[in-house]
């Protein structure tokens, strides 16, 4: 298993190209599920998440045309062409690796009327069910019943018929339920209303997708999408979004390392609600040209031309601000973001509050900060982040994506050295991230958990 051995203090400065979104991505791949003819998607990371769900949809009869012939994993354009639409069931010992499998569920039953999707099970983020996905499907008039740990689900001989559809659930509506329902939708008769629909930017990116694929959606963005069902789509040629979560985490690497870092295609449209925190704190997101990191604008936003492709620099005060923040569904403060803010905030000079209102569960990183010197209390969904002068390096345990995300960057700030272990969590959802940290300046090393000793030998 990979470890990564990181020396902190290090000043963060330089440019870092922001990639094409993991979470838009993955539905945008399943999406291919819906037709016979290529779909080709642009700037697909290469990510464990994605290589896995490229698995996944070759066993359910959707194969890679444009595949490099040494295997890897190609420049991140991926064409994709279903060649048999008898093999329905993603099985259990895919999905439990990567709960997204359940992005193949609408797109397969809405086009082959019949699907087997195992049900996946809770992670280390919470129980994370996936209720509303069978409930929207439901109302469109799937049968859907559980066998074995199955969902199996089937359009009755009358075909998936368009209704009102509440998405709304006990903490806000449901970003993958709502990317079914859409595309089960694109292909039923009549019109389809989804109410309480998630906002995030990565359900506008799917909708549009399906729209250069002929169909018919309406609302993307909005909680109110419409989609007039259409007989059939056909292929499409589709550049993913950039990725606001890996955009968000190295605007505060910058913050943590008092840095100076310019991010190139930064999607500043969908983070208004995390700068806006950030600038609380203390850290300034600036537009530059195109070309040069020295000509910032007073807002980035205002000073962007593609405020989805933006360059910005990233700079902080030398004191950062203790703030009071909430996470919410798009356009609030994204979950994802939480676990890399607490870590700023470990660092500011007073008491934040971070409430968690999309995962209440979501925090195995603060035991871990709490070992590099944080001070951080727990109620509930709650937590009261008392800031500390410095974080001091140590061993640390990462649990899920984001938590290993906050763990580096509070590596890279500590003083002395921290090692990560079980970083694969980590390469679920950032590409090549030591790689990336050292052309800015970090020292970060990945070795293999054996070679850890002999590090700690070296330097002893
Ligand atoms: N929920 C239900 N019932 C459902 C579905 C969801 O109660 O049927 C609850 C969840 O338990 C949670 C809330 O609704 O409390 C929101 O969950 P949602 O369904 O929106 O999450 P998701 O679609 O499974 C995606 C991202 C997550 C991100 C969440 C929230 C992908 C592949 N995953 O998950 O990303 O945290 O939306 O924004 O798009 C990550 O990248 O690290 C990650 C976990």
């Amino acid at each position: 298993m990979d470890t990564f051995v990181i020396e902190g203090g290090r000043r963060l400065t330089g440019r870092v190209r922001i990639n094409g979104s993991k979470n838009a991505a993955l539905p945008l791949l399943a999406a291919a599920l819906l037709t016979d003819q290529p779909v080709k998607l642009r700037e697909v990371p290469n990510l464990a998440d994605i290589r896995n769900m490229l698995r996944l949809l070759g066993e359910l009869g959707c194969q890679r045309t444009d595949a490099p012939d040494d295997g890897s994993f190609g420049d991140g354009t991926i064409t994709q062409r279903v060649t048999d639409e008898s093999l329905s069931h993603a099985r259990y010992e895919v999905v439990r690796t990567m709960r997204a499998s359940i992005c193949t569920l609408g797109p397969m039953l809405a086009r082959r009327g019949f699907a087997r999707v195992s049900l996946p099970g809770g992670c280390a983020i919470g129980e994370r069910p996936v209720d509303l996905h069978l409930r929207g499907l439901a109302a469109l008039g799937a049968q859907i019943t559980l066998t074995g740990g199955d969902i199996i689900a089937k359009v009755p001989p009358g075909g998936l018929i368009g209704t009102t559809v509440f998405l709304g659930g006990p903490f806000g509506s449901t970003v993958l339920g709502t990317a079914n329902i859409m595309c089960a939708a694109t292909l039923a008769k009549g019109t389809t209303i989804i109410e309480s629909a998630a906002c995030e930017p990565e359900v506008v990116d799917l909708a549009n997708l399906l729209n250069k694929m002929g169909a018919r959606v309406s609302g993307q963005g909005s909680p109110r999408v419409v989609i007039e069902g259409v007989s059939e789509l056909g292929g499409a040629d589709h550049r993913v979004i950039p990725d606001r979560i890996e955009a968000g985490t190295y605007m505060m690497a910058s913050a943590v390392t008092n840095g100076d870092i310019v991010l190139e295609n930064c999607p500043v449209d969908s983070l208004l609600a995390a700068m806006h925190c950030l600038d609380t704190i203390g850290v300034h997101v600036e537009a530059c040209n195109a070309g040069s990191a020295n000509i910032p604008t007073r807002s980035a936003h205002r000073g962007c031309e593609d405020p989805m492709r933006c360059c910005v620099r990233v700079t902080s005060d030398r004191i950062l601000r203790p703030v009071e923040v909430t996470t919410q569904p798009h356009p609030g403060f994204p979950t994802d973001l939480q676990a890399q803010l607490m870590t700023v905030l470990a660092l500011a000079d007073g008491n934040s509050v971070i409430t968690e209102k999309i995962f209440p569960d979501r925090f195995l990183h603060v035991a871990e900060l709490s070992r590099m010197g944080a001070k951080v209390i727990r109620h509930g969904p709650t937590c009261v982040i008392s800031g500390v002068r410095k974080l001091v390096g140590a061993p640390v345990m990462a649990s899920d994506l984001r938590a290993s995300a906050g763990l580096v960057l509070a590596g890279l700030a500590a003083e002395g050295r921290t090692i990560i272990n079980r970083v694969y969590h980590l390469d679920r959802g950032y590409e090549r991230m030591e790689d990336r940290l050292r052309a800015l300046g970090a020292s970060i090393q990945r070795v293999d958990e054996k070679e850890v000793v002999g590090v700690e030998a070296l330097s002893a």
